[in-house]
């Protein structure tokens, strides 16, 4: 790998001007990742969130046709038996921040093993979470530029 092509997540500013630099960094986070962890992405539409994802379950071997952002429901698991962990993957693009009656199946996750990845983390800013924490803000910078603001092991509890 590259001097420019290696990140350090404990940086908190990291620029990629391609999806496959994007895929390395994902990486190096899951490298990090522990049974339930909690991984909240911020970004608008097309910023990278899936394929950020797609690239940490890849890491666990879980194949990435299978990752795919939850429609009809708010998540998807996955099983890694190489990792030995479950992957709960959350998309709260549909959801209301206002209505609290939406979150219900997400906090009965935060009770479930696994590691916790939420798409559109801005809906569920104000709520407690437990456990290790890791905050990942993604701003397009340009058609192939992202620049991703990480906020590693916040302990909210
Ligand atoms: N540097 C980059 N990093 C990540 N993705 C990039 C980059 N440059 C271009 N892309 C493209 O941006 C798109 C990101 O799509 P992705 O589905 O991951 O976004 P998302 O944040 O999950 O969007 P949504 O909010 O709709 O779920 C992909 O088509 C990818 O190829
Ligand atoms: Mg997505």
């Amino acid at each position: 790998m590259s001097e420019r092509e290696s990140f350090s997540i404990l940086k908190n500013k990291v620029q990629t001007q391609s999806p496959e630099s994007t895929r390395k960094l994902a990486r190096e986070i899951a490298a990090f990742l522990k049974e339930d962890d909690i991984v909240l992405f911020y970004g608008e539409l097309g910023s990278g969130k899936t394929l950020m994802i797609q690239e940490i379950c890849s890491a666990m071997s879980i194949p990435p046709e299978q990752v795919t952002s939850p429609s009809f429901n708010i998540v998807r698991t996955y099983h890694s038996p190489q990792a030995g962990v479950y992957i709960h993957h959350f998309d709260f693009y549909r959801m209301d921040k206002n209505k609290e009656i939406d979150f219900f199946e997400f906090d009965d996750y935060l009770d479930e093993k696994g590691i916790l990845l939420v798409e559109w983390a801005e809906r569920i800013r104000e709520r407690w979470l437990p456990g290790r924490v890791i905050r990942i803000k993604i701003c397009v910078t340009g058609e192939t530029g992202r620049e991703f603001l990480i906020e590693p092991w916040i302990f909210s509890d």
